[in-house]
């Protein structure tokens, strides 16, 4: 990538650069001095940061801009600092002309799904997974792109589910244990553990923050019933929104809250949006748990009866047939979803027979960084 012009603009607070496939972005001098590259500004290994924002000129101004073959040099006053920088990483890194956006958009690199468009989760054998990289970058850019993603051959042993988040990261703990048994008991301390089935939902909106990604793994299924569903929920908040703006808003806009107290010493509170938006309006994550919902206590008086609505509307959509993309555990099977963003649920099934389930808990910024450098060591985005 060249420049094919630098031109300094608005007296020397900004410059802005002609690329050579017809891309023009304005920089500002303050931003170019506080990305400075140059080596002696970041720590030799980590690549870290030694330069503060406090540490910049309060009044940077560019005095010379050139372009330089495949780079561009910059003279800056007051202090007469020279830095360099390469072309492609000022294409790479360029923020001018970002797009507006409608509340509820997602990234180029997610995409929605429901029951026909996923008919089955991506899957993987335990054994790829363990032993070959590109396998498990394209099974993490699964999870990455949908969401979700299926596994098989996972030994059928008491506390493997954890193996699975080594696979990429590590197990989140919390007051349920390293990892905790979904099967029917008898007065249990979760609804979890019962032959009902369950509503689509997210586990532990009650957390703050949730767990990110959360793994499933069967240990016995010779039920009638006891089916496992996936939702895709920001494919509901999506429809949500073509159907209702005003609807998306009010989920988006108000603090719900949720709450657990099933259990000795525990008293789990949190209080924040059933859809939750980035301030450039990037759709986050759903909140959604009929169990835990708590009073509602963040949507004004006048708003109400029409967050109420908007909510029936939102859970009938995750109920709804179209997104429901339906599965049934086998010993060995596992699956792991994104807890920010896929729903699960599960059929009622028969109290005879067994079912077994295990589940842990991991962070999802943890796969996201496996993923990355792996990809980065291949050279190449899966
Ligand atoms: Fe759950």
């Amino acid at each position: 990538m060249r420049v094919t012009r630098a031109g300094i603009i608005e007296d020397g607070r900004a410059v802005a650069l002609d690329f050579a496939d017809g891309v023009r972005a304005r920089f500002h001098a303050v931003w170019l001095r506080d990305n400075v590259l140059d080596a002696a500004a970041r720590a030799p290994r980590s690549g870290q940061r030694l330069v503060s924002v406090l540490d910049l000129p309060e009044r940077a101004r560019l005095t010379e801009a050139e372009a330089d073959g495949t780079a561009v040099a910059f003279a800056f006053a007051p202090d007469g600092r020279r830095l360099r920088f390469p072309a492609a990483w000022l294409h790479a890194n360029r923020y001018d002309g970002t797009p507006r956006r409608p509340p509820g958009w997602t990234a180029p690199g997610i995409t929605l799904w429901d029951a026909a468009t996923l008919p089955t989760l991506p899957t993987a054998t335990f054994d790829a997974l363990r032993s070959d990289q590109r396998t498990l970058a394209a099974w993490l850019g699964a999870v990455r792109r949908y969401g979700v993603a299926h596994l098989s051959g996972l030994p059928c042993e008491s506390g493997r589910v954890c193996d699975v988040a080594a696979l990429f990261g590590y197990v989140r703990e919390t007051n349920y244990g390293r990892f905790f048994d979904v099967r029917a008991e008898v007065d249990p301390d979760n609804l979890a553990c019962t032959n009902r089935g369950l509503q689509a939902h997210t586990d532990n909106p009650y957390r703050d923050p949730v767990p990110t990604l959360q793994i499933l793994a069967c240990l016995d299924n010779d039920v009638a019933g006891g089916e496992s569903i996936a939702v895709d929920g920001f494919m509901a908040a999506t429809l949500l929104r073509a159907e209702s703006a005003d609807g998306f808003a009010l989920l988006a806009g108000h603090c719900a809250r949720f709450e657990y107290a099933g259990s000795r010493g525990v008293r789990l509170r949190s209080r924040r949006p059933m859809v939750e938006l980035d301030p450039d309006g990037a759709l986050r994550a759903v909140r959604c748990n009929n169990r835990s919902v708590a009073p509602l206590l963040d949507v004004p008086y006048e708003r109400m009866e029409a967050y109420y609505a908007a909510y029936r509307r939102f859970v009938a959509l995750i109920d709804s047939k179209d997104l429901a993309v339906r599965f049934r555990l086998a010993p060995s099977e596992a699956f792991l979803l994104d807890n920010t963003r896929v729903l699960h649920a599960r059929t009622a099934f028969s109290s005879g027979g067994r079912r077994w389930l295990q589940g842990c808990y991991a962070d999802k910024d943890g796969l996201l960084s496996t993923l990355a450098a792996i990809e980065e060591e291949m050279g190449t985005a899966v």
